[in-house]
């Protein structure tokens, strides 16, 4: 079994890769997978850049040439609601990308026009799985539920309240959804993996510089507990 490991920013998978041990190195679409062992597994481990091109590049060079089995994808989110803060944790059950919009032809925001589902749903099993390892991490506060996904960063209030009456979301990012949407035509399982960086308010760009390193290490640690697991 293979996992690929997604990020989208180098801070993002910094301390994986400390405890990687790197075989082998390959640059492809400008981006770097790292193919090793980490805490035990076969992995291959890539930055993707930011947003949804650059992570559906990446997710479809994962599955077609290193042939991984399942994919996770960790990093920070804009928190939704004001009972979740920076710091917590967000595992992903279900992923719509909230800038998809065909709503002239009657289509509901964020359904993909002509596919047969409107929102991703992450494999049960690894969801499970990422829920145990927060049980066993109880310091850091976590949350199931949707994630949203689209190519803007959110610092708005009146856009996270729509976001929550339209997907009843608890977190927004740029590059979830996407690879949600690659593994899904191609059946593979997935989850997403989210520590909250900012509230995605008027003030969210402002929490995010200060909250990203806690971010990091708190989806870092949950995802080294769920791999000692697999
Ligand atoms: N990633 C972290 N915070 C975010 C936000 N507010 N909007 C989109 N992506 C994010």
């Amino acid at each position: 079994m293979t996992l690929g490991i997604i990020g989208a920013m180098s801070e993002e998978l910094e301390i994986l890769l400390k405890d990687m041990i790197v075989e082998e190195k390959n640059t492809k679409a400008n981006m770097v997978f790292h193919k090793g062992r980490l805490w035990g597994k076969n992995v291959v481990a890539v930055v993707c850049g930011i947003g949804k091109v650059n992570a559906a590049i990446c997710t479809q060079i994962l599955i077609s040439e290193y042939r991984i089995d399942k994919i996770i994808n960790v990093g920070v989110a804009g928190g939704i609601g004001t009972h979740i803060y920076p710091g917590n944790v967000v595992i992903g059950n279900s992923l719509v990308q909230h800038d998809m919009d065909t709503s002239a032809f009657g289509d509901k925001i964020g359904q993909i026009p002509r596919l047969d589902t409107y929102d991703f749903k992450c494999d049960a099993e690894l969801v499970k799985l990422a829920k145990e390892a927060c049980d066993e991490n109880k310091d850091i506060n976590s949350f199931v539920g949707r994630i949203v996904t689209g190519d803007q960063f959110v610092a708005n209030v009146e856009k996270i309240r729509w976001l929550s009456y339209e997907f009843e979301a608890l977190a927004c990012e740029m590059e979830g959804g996407s690879i949600a949407h690659v593994c899904y035509l191609n059946s593979i399982p997935f989850v997403v993996i989210r520590s909250i960086s900012d509230n995605a308010n008027n003030g969210a760009h402002m929490d995010y510089q200060e909250f990203v390193p806690i971010g990091v290490k708190n989806s870092t640690c949950i995802l080294k507990s769920m791999i000692e697991k697999m």
